[in-house]
């Protein structure tokens, strides 16, 4: 499903971002990818989604080659990848109903395709009766759920999240792990880029551990374990 071949990046002349990364994940698995600050774990999913392009090498994503995509194919494309960060990126002035209806109304749906669809999403984050509260009146962990939601919408093939319980405590971090693989259950593929070692070391999943631009470990069922 998703490919990097020899893929280097060079931001500058000074800074090696990624080296001769080689990675392929499968369809539906579930992938930590762990390392220190500065081993290019964003620089990896910036490539992955078309932020940026490498220097070196070739990127692909089920018949997409990533690398090649111009500027106007980005749009169809990332509909195949949903996204969360650590700092949630919600609309201050939407509800968790309006924040998730926004999205879909951009894309173009139906008052009914919403009206029916939104509370389906929030009913599967656990979110129904918070559908009407602000960002403000939430808990980090009730919005970091309405930003998964949201990412779900085009239905992705691939969930990436970034850091997604980098601030949250340990109760709702465990949360939104659990939402995660309900939703790698479900049939999507999860990206989880994390720094949180007991989590990482609960999930008994596949490990890719990222240091200096290189992947230093790739292991199924694998630890923590940083260079
Ligand atoms: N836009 C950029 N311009 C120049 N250097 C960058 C840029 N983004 C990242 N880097 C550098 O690339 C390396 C990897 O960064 P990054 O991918 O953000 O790592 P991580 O997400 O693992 O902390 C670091 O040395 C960082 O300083
Ligand atoms: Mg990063």
């Amino acid at each position: 499903m998703i490919s990097f071949q020899n893929v280097t990046k060079v931001y500058n002349k000074k800074s090696v971002a990624l080296e001769e990364i080689n990675l392929s994940i499968k369809p539906n698995e579930f992938v930590s990818i762990v390392g220190k600050n500065g081993a290019g774990k964003s620089t990896l999913i910036k490539l992955l989604i078309g932020e940026e392009k490498p220097s070196k090498g070739r990127i692909y994503f089920d018949s997409y080659e990533v690398n090649k995509l111009k500027l106007g194919e980005l749009p169809v494309f990332r509909r195949k990848i949903g996204i969360v960060f650590q700092d949630f990126r919600l609309l201050p002035t939407k509800t968790a109903y309006e924040n998730i209806a926004f999205a879909l109304e951009v894309d173009g749906k139906s008052q009914s395709e919403i009206e029916e669809f939104v509370p389906q999403i929030l009913d599967m984050v656990g979110l129904s009766d918070r559908a009407f509260n602000f960002p403000h009146e939430l808990s980090g962990g009730e919005k970091q759920r309405v930003a998964i939601a949201r990412a779900l919408i085009h239905q992705p093939a691939l969930l990436i999240a970034d850091e997604p319980t980098g601030n949250l405590d340990p109760i709702n971090s465990a949360e939104i792990i659990r939402l995660l693989l309900k939703i790698n259950e479900l049939g999507t593929t999860v990206m989880l880029v994390t720094h949180n070692k007991d989590i990482v070391n609960s999930l008994h999943k596949r490990v890719v551990s990222m240091d200096n631009g290189r992947i230093i470990r790739d292991e199924e069922n694998g630890k923590y374990v940083l260079a």
